[in-house]
């Protein structure tokens, strides 16, 4: 088995439903970031961190996201025609090479334990990473390749934490540490899906972004439901503690949650503000506004 982490899958297949009308023809992880589908910032950071191979669980109406990876011949040509190089490169810069990308289906919408099991066999037995487009991370350095460098040293399961309001359990995995709660990497002694503030063993919680080793697919295969009826990978997780080092990661960085409007809202926001050209421009709006 190669201890180096090349394939990453990328759940694709939700419905977006919280962004409707927007997501009624378009899925939710093409809504742009300032000028970027949140697709596309999950694919150039699991990029950054070395991985070669992107494999996508889709749905319904996802046939724009293999759009987005692919070439586009005329948009090409008319850039090309018009002079417009920087453009051109934009739009080049980001792509996989022909054979670095794949699509499976879900099917049907069991569960993220589900859609990551539908990618088994593209991934074989080999560690993997998983990122959920929604959690777009802002940091100096990528954020799963910050979890990459911890899993060669550790030669475990990784997950990305961080701390959350209590009042908030019941909308993340929540983490049971064992020893030291407060260092950057923690040890995870238990993994507990959406508890109920009241319930929940800590209030550290995984956020999107994974990497795994390949037992995980074992546990998922028995189809077993966890909470709001559904396959969760947590659930799955849980049962590899144990067995392999398994870590909580505090990520260095910002993470915003584009699942929800206001997430979304400040995402744009903060990367408008980051952003070389833009910067300047949308302070003053940004002041004006709040004036
Ligand atoms: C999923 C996972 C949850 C995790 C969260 C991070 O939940 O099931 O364990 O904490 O992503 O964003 P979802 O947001 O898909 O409901």
């Amino acid at each position: 088995m190669s201890s180096r982490v090349k394939k990453a899958i990328f759940p694709v297949g939700g419905l977006g439903t919280r962004f409707l009308p927007a997501t009624k023809a378009m899925p939710k992880e093409m809504l742009p970031v300032v000028d970027k589908p949140l697709i596309q910032y999950a694919v150039e950071e699991a990029q950054a961190a070395g991985i070669e191979e992107f494999i996508f669980v889709t749905g319904r109406n996802k046939t724009t996201i293999e759009d987005h990876f692919d070439r586009s011949y005329e948009l090409e040509d008319s850039l090309t025609a018009r002079g417009k190089t920087e453009a051109l490169e934009e739009v080049r810069r980001f792509m996989p090479s022909p054979g670095q990308v794949a699509y499976t289906r879900q099917m049907e919408p069991l569960g993220l334990g589900h859609a990551v099991w539908c990618a088994r066999h593209l991934v074989g037995d080999e560690p993997f990473a998983v990122l959920l487009a929604d959690d777009l991370i802002m940091a100096e350095t990528p954020c799963l390749a910050q979890m990459v460098d911890v899993a060669a040293e550790t030669k475990g399961n990784v997950v990305a934490v961080m701390d959350v309001p209590r009042e908030q359990t019941n909308r993340y995995g929540i983490l049971k540490v064992n020893g030291d709660p407060d260092g950057r990497r923690v040890e995870i002694g238990g993994l507990v899906e959406k508890p109920k503030p009241a319930d929940a063993p800590s209030t550290l919680s995984v956020i999107g972004r994974y990497i795994l080793m390949p037992d995980v697919f074992g546990h998922l295969e028995r189809h077993e439901t966890g909470a709001g009826g559904e396959i969760q990978l947590t659930d799955a997780m849980a049962k590899m503690i144990g067995n392999r080092p398994f870590h909580g990661l505090r990520f260095e960085g910002t993470r915003f949650d584009c699942g929800d409007k206001v997430g979304f809202l400040e995402a744009n926001v903060a990367f408008a503000l980051a952003h070389q050209d833009l910067g300047d421009d949308m302070r003053a709006v940004v002041r004006r506004l709040c004036a």
